[in-house]
């Protein structure tokens, strides 16, 4: 049995009622208008561009991918109906025990149907789209997996850092300070070496979803991939660099980073809903073989105004490890945690406690805005009691409303972690450090028992309601 690849994604999320089919649209600005409304509404299907004007039939562009739960577990392997909440206890179960499969090395695949190299190269034949109207061009690579070796020790990292096309065979890659791609290619060019890398832009969204999760440096992304898929990922070394890509994959190219070799790149619209970051000189990759399957699906993760296709999946991931921190910092009674969509998993957290002593609710609100998993570019964490669930916003304002009061229960916590994507930063501060807010909204822990009575009705009169007039009571709640 060959690994399960992105058309078999694909024929489960369509089965699932989950993919829409849309022709004719052309790359330079309808693909990216079209998906910037299917992106905006929660529950709307992932969307399959075909018979793009200028391409052959059959050469497809898919995105709005992973902006649903139901998709998310699918890429997993998990119920496609399991809820947001069982999506985060997987996550947390998955980080402390994570399965792993070492990939195994194929001599082909259907990655190799077209193979293209020197002068035959030509990225255009594949539909790229400019995703946002103020992007500086066409990005092949988004949902994208850029494969690189450490040349000391051999092992292989993959990450997604985005991949803008810049001509028939020339592209740039953009990887933050302190990416492992970006400290990888400084080890090649310390030694004036070029920089083998290989990019992969379609492949099965579980490969994707860890490219874009900080596993840590040393650990390999495959073999992460492999235990998540449950079967090794069957590799093909490319010929030129020898770096192994998925034998599956839709679209790989490879080629050389060279020492000094900058291109002028972006702006690309970003994770935050806005262009901070510009348009800077980035690295060239020199493309040497290009490859593509019959038919080549690009796959896209479009960032834009949340919530949106780069960071909606990463949330459950992110509330499972901030959950998981809290209880290795020793916060006791944890009941739930919520990165809502809206700040792109990382401005807004909520956190819910079955409060146990005074001083509880501010504990759990500095820990989950300063652990490792919380800190980056945090801006609100609110903590809520146990009665509030986390994921409905409507409820988490209402305690914000109700059970917080601002002179003891609000603190803003000045320098923090963040960037320079996140807008708020501060001005002119060359360390990109922010300043956040943490809020106590749970019932005053002396005053729990006298606090006013919730006017709702109790979970024991709520189920009997619901078992007795389901035919009448309203769809979904
Ligand atoms: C869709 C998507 C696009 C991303 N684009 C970039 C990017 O252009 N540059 C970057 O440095 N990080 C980007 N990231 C974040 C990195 O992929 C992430 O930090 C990952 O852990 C990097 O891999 P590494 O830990 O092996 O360096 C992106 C993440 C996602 C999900």
């Amino acid at each position: 049995m060959p690994n399960k690849d992105l058309r078999d994604w694909i024929a489960e999320i369509e089965a699932a009622g989950q993919l829409k089919v849309i022709k004719g649209a052309e790359p330079k600005e309808e693909i990216g208008g079209i998906l910037d409304i299917y992106q905006r509404k929660m529950g709307n299907p992932a969307v399959m561009f075909d018979e793009v004007p200028g391409f052959p039939k059959g050469h497809r562009v898919l995105a709005n991918i992973l902006t649903s739960v139901p998709r998310i577990n699918i890429a997993l392997g998990l119920p496609p109906q399991g809820s947001e909440m069982d999506l985060i206890r997987w996550w947390r179960g998955y980080m402390k025990d994570a399965p792993s499969h070492k990939p195994r090395e194929v001599n082909g695949g259907p990655l190799l149907d077209n193979v293209a190299e020197g002068k035959a190269v030509d990225i255009g034949k594949i539909p790229t789209p400019v995703w946002h109207e103020h992007d500086g061009g066409a990005f092949i690579g988004t949902a994208c997996m850029v494969v690189m070796k450490d040349p000391d020790t051999g092992w292989v990292n993959y990450g997604a850092y985005r991949i803008q096309s810049q001509g028939p065979d020339v592209a740039t890659v953009m990887m933050s300070p302190g990416k492992h791609g970006r400290i990888i290619m400084t080890r090649y060019h310390e030694r004036k070496e070029p920089c083998p890398v290989a990019v992969v832009a379609g492949m099965h969204p579980a490969l994707f979803m860890l490219a874009g999760l900080e596993i840590p440096y040393g650990k390999s992304e495959y073999e992460a991939a492999g235990g998540i898929l449950g079967e090794p990922v069957e590799v093909f070394n490319m010929p030129k660099t020898g770096l192994p890509v998925p034998a599956n994959a839709e679209i790989a190219f490879e080629g050389f980073i060279h020492p000094g070799d900058m291109i002028q790149e972006g702006p690309l619209g970003e994770w935050t809903g806005y262009y901070a970051g510009g348009s800077r000189p980035e690295p060239a990759i020199r493309i040497a073989t290009f490859m593509h399957r019959d038919d080549p699906i690009l796959l896209g993760a479009i960032p834009a105004v949340p919530p949106n296709d780069n960071t909606f999946y990463l949330g459950a991931y992110r509330c499972g490890a901030v959950w998981n921190q809290l209880e290795a910092a020793g916060v006791p009674e944890v009941r739930g945690v919520w990165a809502h969509e809206a700040g792109g998993s990382r401005f807004w957290l909520t956190v819910s406690i079955k409060q146990l002593y005074g001083g509880h609710a501010k504990q759990a609100g500095f820990v989950a805005s300063q652990c490792h998993a919380g800190a980056y570019s945090n801006r609100w964490t609110v903590v809520v009691d146990d009665d509030i669930d986390p994921t409905n916003i409507n409820d988490v304002i209402w305690a914000m409303c109700t059970r917080c009061d601002p002179r003891e229960d609000v603190d803003i916590v000045r320098g923090c972690w963040s960037t320079h994507l996140d807008p708020m930063c501060y001005d002119g501060d060359s360390d990109r450090r922010n300043a956040r807010v943490v809020i106590d909204a749970c019932k005053p822990f002396a005053r729990r028992d006298s606090f006013p009575a919730v006017a709702r009705s109790s979970r024991e009169l709520d189920a009997r309601i619901r078992t007795k007039w389901a035919r009448d009571l309203p769809e979904g709640g």
